[in-house]
């Protein structure tokens, strides 16, 4: 498969009081079309840093990222924006919902960007439906959702225009095991349509979703491992629900646990 993004000497340095803080070091990654990449690390080794770069949220400060072809990383705020909209989708950790807006406002604000009303109105609804956001739940304001719901909502309008690459940063970190399940299931089925997932994850069941993990440490990629696509069961389930592929997701867990520890995680 062709890369969907590529960096080159990806650097990125905070100045905090006069201190540099240098998170990324010439960082090369290339993630391939169609994948499902998980970022892993130590807390504070620079994951979600590499996750805005890597979408064209924030810049480097030094090197290039391209993504589907284009150079991002020196373009004007106005074109980095329209590249975004045409091409990205994102689940921050931090969950970003206009607070003026209902929930389900907060989704159509993004969708009718490339879309028209009545799909985006309806693929909203499929989406809300899958992950569990009922239609009370739907004319409710941000202010007034527990964390989960607010993290499945943020979910939902990350999806919404069926972007190229979506970037998940911990999309699992406030819900349950029976939610993460449904997320990641979502997430799958996203994925097996040929749209690229780039999720950073502290979590194994999570990160044994993926096609290939990447470590990151001390500024760069320290190592990955290549586990090959997870497969959906008849049911649209992966691993964890009973049955045959159960045997399949223990030996990608195996894997996972193996690389990690050499990682030193
Ligand atoms: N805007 C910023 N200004 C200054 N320092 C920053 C900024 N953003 C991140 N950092 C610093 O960069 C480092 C990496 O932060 P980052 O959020 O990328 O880590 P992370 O790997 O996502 O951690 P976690 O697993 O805890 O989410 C941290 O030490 C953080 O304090
Ligand atoms: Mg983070």
């Amino acid at each position: 498969m062709p890369a969907i993004i590529t960096t080159e000497k990806l650097s990125k340095t905070f100045s905090n009081a006069g201190v540099q803080q240098h998170v990324l070091k010439n960082l090369d990654l290339t993630v391939e079309e169609g994948s499902f990449t998980v970022i892993m690390g130590p807390s504070g080794s620079g994951k979600s840093t590499l996750l805005y770069a890597l979408s064209g949220m924030d810049r480097p400060t030094l090197g290039t990222v391209t993504v589907a072809g284009e150079e991002i990383s020196s373009r004007s705020e106005d074109a980095l924006a329209r590249f975004r909209r045409a091409h990205c989708g994102f689940m921050f950790q931090q969950i970003y919902l206009l607070d003026a807006l209902s929930v389900m406002d907060n989704v159509m604000a993004v969708g009718l960007l490339t879309g028209r009303r009545a799909q985006v109105r309806a693929r909203a609804q499929e989406l809300f439906n899958l992950v569990g956001i009922t239609p009370a739940d739907q004319e409710k304001f941000p202010s007034m959702l527990s964390g989960g719901e607010a993290a499945r909502v943020a979910l939902v309008r990350g999806l919404i225009n069926s972007p190229s690459v979506f970037f998940a940063d911990e999309p699992t970190g406030q819900l349950n095991s029976e939610f993460s399940r449904v997320v990641l299931d979502l997430l799958q089925e996203v994925n097996a349509t040929g749209q690229t997932i780039v999720m950073v994850t502290h979590d194994l069941r999570s990160a044994g979703r993926g096609s290939r993990v990447l470590y990151l440490r001390d500024g760069t990629i320290r190592g990955e491992l290549d586990l090959g696509p997870a497969h959906l069961d008849a049911t649209g389930h992966t691993h964890d629900a009973p049955g045959r592929a159960d045997a399949a997701a223990a030996a990608r867990h195996t894997q996972l646990v193996a690389f990690l520890a050499d990682m030193g995680w």
